[in-house]
């Protein structure tokens, strides 16, 4: 991220630039070439900041959430914001002990101190210079400490914030500016065969209110990981971006997520700067992270950047090598792939021809297994696939769409290619658990009480 933010800085201008022209009113989730728009955007108000948040400089944590930039078994990346944004006067610091190592004490947690249980990032301004927007010019300041050296498949207790108030005496964090403690989980060696599940959902396009109905609940479900494949937010400013966060904060605190861009994220240098992820060394410069692989077990996991034709296409080689890679390996069983706009969809915008002309015949070649899509609001499945055409289990590739994250809802279609669709006024989500050879499907209504499409995938 760090590399490269002077560029997306300097690149942000010039799409501030871009959004000036598009017309105001716009309501539409589309765009003439699908790629990101500021539809929604423009005429619409942003949201409030979240509750019980203080403008004023302070090193409070907030927007903590976690990403995965290498080894899913022995890292983790953890990011944060504060409102103080004096780089010189504060150094980032995340406390992780594995969960085995501490103790309860009343509602306390009592975690031991080594310093081989801190890890030490590093802090990055960066600003919001958005077309007459309020929170207009403001900086920013993201914190990040990669994790490294961690044990494999164990839960860690951690903390994350200043290290001034830390008094070695008594082994006592002072200050108040820590978060409060929290745990995640180190993913499977790669290779490794044990059942794990993870959540897959997207499109929220600011439907914070739903999600806090929802998001307790959401955070109790046993996912190793959450993926998600795009349009968090309506366009993209950090004031949405705060409300996302805030509203997934019982989800985020304790699981890592990793995110594709939707055409939704507009402003596209806020979400890369905030969101840390592997930096793939033989892809364009420019799209680093914006396309990125993740073993976890026995899955390969992609994600890509639908948005545009010419960002698409410069993918391809990168894809081909890293899926040819995974294929070879015998540590993976499964490829998921995840992008924000549909390959084959049936409602509101219908399937994307680029990724049809692009990535489909690499898919195939392959051999991937899923194919998760979000862009539109309703739920989707199609039968296996290959050329165009319906083929026998096992020898497809399965296509699902999963855009109802609390979105406005878009009504499903159905075309020749689907196997089940579900409206979007249900919300969706899905639940994916891998159990070596086989693959359990699950997605739900966004209330969790109804089952809208289930199917198990076999190797
Ligand atoms: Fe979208
Ligand atoms: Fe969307």
């Amino acid at each position: 991220m760090h590399s490269k933010l002077m560029a997306r800085l300097a690149a942000l201008s010039m799409v501030t630039a871009a959004v000036s022209t598009l017309a105001p009113g716009c309501s539409s989730d589309s765009n003439a070439d699908g790629g990101p728009d500021a539809s929604g955007l423009v005429g619409d108000a942003l949201p409030d900041a979240p509750p019980n948040w203080t403008t004023a400089p302070n090193r409070e944590v907030r927007n903590l959430h976690m990403t995965w930039q290498r080894d899913s078994a022995t890292t983790v990346t953890f990011q944060w914001a504060t409102t103080d944004t004096d780089l010189s006067a504060y150094v980032p610091k995340v406390w992780a002990v594995p969960t085995s190592l501490t103790e309860r004490s009343g509602d306390a947690v009592v975690m031991p101190f080594d310093e081989s249980y801190v890890h030490t990032g590093a802090g990055l301004i960066y600003r919001e210079a958005l077309l007459g927007i309020e929170t207009g010019t403001e900086d920013f300041v993201v914190w990040t400490v990669e994790a490294t050296g961690l044990q494999p498949d164990t839960e860690y207790t951690f903390r994350v914030g200043t290290w001034e108030g830390f008094d070695p005496q008594t082994g006592v964090f002072t200050s108040p500016d820590l978060s409060a403690p929290s745990t995640v989980r180190t993913g499977l060696p790669k290779g490794e065969r044990k059942p794990f599940s993870m959540v897959m959902a997207g499109d929220s396009r600011g439907g914070t209110d739903e999600i806090r109905a929802n998001v307790d609940r959401l955070a109790e479900i046993d996912a190793r990981l959450w993926f998600f494949n795009g349009d968090m937010t309506n366009g993209g400013a950090q004031v949405e971006w705060d409300d996302w966060q805030d509203a997934m904060a019982p989800v985020l605190r304790s699981r890592v997520l990793m995110p594709v861009q939707g055409n939704h994220e507009i402003f596209a240098d806020i979400y890369y700067a905030q969101y840390a992820l592997p930096q793939e060394q033989t892809l364009p410069e420019d799209l680093l992270e914006h396309a990125w692989s993740l073993d976890f077990g026995n899955v390969h996991f992609v994600g890509l950047d639908s948005n545009t034709e010419e960002t698409v296409a410069a993918q391809v080689d990168w894809l081909d090598a890293d899926l040819a890679a995974a294929r070879q390996d015998p540590g993976i069983d499964w490829i998921f792939v995840m992008m924000h706009h549909g390959v084959y969809s049936a409602s509101n915008h219908g399937s994307t021809p680029r990724l049809q002309e692009y990535w489909v015949p690499v898919f195939e070649k392959y051999d991937v297994d899923l194919v998760f899509c979000g862009h539109d609001h309703d739920y989707e499945r199609t039968f296996p696939l290959r050329a165009d055409q319906v083929v026998e289990p096992d020898e497809g590739i399965v296509y699902v769409v999963a855009g109802g994250f609390y979105s406005p809802a878009y009504s499903n279609g159905t075309a020749w290619w689907t196997a089940t669709s579900a409206h979007g006024d249900l919300r969706n989500y899905v639940e994916v658990g891998v159990d070596g050879g086989t693959v359990n499907v699950t997605a739900w209504s966004g209330d969790g009480t109804e089952v809208l499409d289930q199917f198990t995938l076999t190797r």
